[in-house]
């Protein structure tokens, strides 16, 4: 089974990113041979500074390296060094329907953000089935919002094969479920936009304070606590204990006598024990940029073969060649 993604870089990690989707991202790369990418082409629709995206680039690829992606089972590149993918775009662009374009929640969402209706824009979603069917990816592990994007990738890679013979595999979404949302330190979902993260690789002072600040309901230190199903520093900790010892914080806070100062410093120790390998192992690769760099070099390597053997299908099928 050949599982494709594409992972934005757009900062710093953080602990909701990690349990939502770089953990079954790894998880789901045993199960088959992976491609995973930095969308650097993708990320020119929203970062405009040079320096931004280059270093996001290479941030990203670190927390991946430090979180366990193992390279020489999982083909991870950066996307513009398989340029290919870029003239796939132009020629998937003629099969691909505009009201369908126009029709992009996603579009339409960015712009009522703000986002300059620019043609890069609107034509995200042709590069992103670019990406899909140029490693003719089968599974496509992505967050619900993409969901329509990889229905996109469907019906243009339908239209291609319909027009001009079976060349693309058809890709399935494999979408994350909801649950695996974190709630954030103020009770909303955990989210970069609403500044409600603890990061992962950050300043250990700024992610002390973070933890001691989650909200929580203001029943005393000696009140048996209730509504424990809201509780978010107890939802927080069972992300990162284990069940005997969530099970345990639960009772503690369940008794009374125990207050949430006590169960967010529970939470902040456990935190930084999970933690604590990806913090070392990142170090180290931040000493060697090389490695990471030549990582993602060897990797662009396996994705250009099989993006060379589609595009030679698809110049043929189409009389480019
Ligand atoms: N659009 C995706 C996101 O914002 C990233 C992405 C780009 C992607 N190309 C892809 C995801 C191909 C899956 C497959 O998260």
């Amino acid at each position: 089974m050949r599982i494709l993604s594409g992972i934005q870089p757009s900062g710093k990690l953080h602990i909701g990113n990690y349990f939502g989707m770089m953990r079954p991202a790894l998880e789901l790369a045993q199960k088959g041979e992976a491609f995973y990418f930095i969308a650097d082409y993708h990320a020119l629709t929203s970062i405009s500074n040079p320096e931004e995206l280059r270093a996001n680039v290479v941030d990203v690829a670190l927390d991946f390296l430090a979180c366990g992606l193992d390279p020489n089972r999982t083909v991870f590149y950066r996307q513009s060094d398989v340029p290919q993918v870029t003239e796939l775009t132009w020629i998937l662009a003629n099969v691909t329907p505009l009201p369908m374009l126009e029709n992009a929640h996603s579009y339409k969402d960015k712009i009522a953000q703000g986002l300059k209706p620019n043609t890069g824009l609107f034509t995200y979603p042709v590069l992103m089935a670019a990406d899909i069917l140029i490693v003719q990816g089968e599974r496509v592990p992505v967050g619900r919002d993409q969901k329509q994007h990889v229905e996109m990738t469907r019906d243009i890679a339908g239209a291609f094969n319909r027009q001009f013979g079976e060349v693309f595999t058809i890709p399935e979404p494999d979408i994350r479920p909801e649950v695996a949302t974190l709630t954030g330190i103020d009770g909303r979902k955990m989210s970069k936009s609403y500044n409600n993260t603890i990061e992962i690789f950050g300043d250990e002072k700024v992610a002390r304070k973070r933890v001691m600040s989650v909200v929580t309901d203001s029943q005393p230190v000696e009140a048996p606590k209730t509504d424990l199903d809201k509780n978010i520093p107890l939802q927080l900790y069972k992300a990162v204990a284990t069940p005997e010892k969530a099970q345990e914080l639960q009772a503690k806070l369940a008794a009374g006598g125990f207050g949430y100062g006590d169960a967010k410093k529970e939470l902040l120790a456990t935190l930084t024990d999970y933690f604590a390998p990806f913090r070392k192992k990142r170090e180290e690769l931040v000493k060697n940029l090389d490695y990471v760099h030549e990582t993602l070099r060897k990797g662009a390597e396996r994705a250009n073969v099989v993006a060379s053997e589609t595009m030679q299908r698809v110049r043929q099928a189409v009389g480019l060649r």
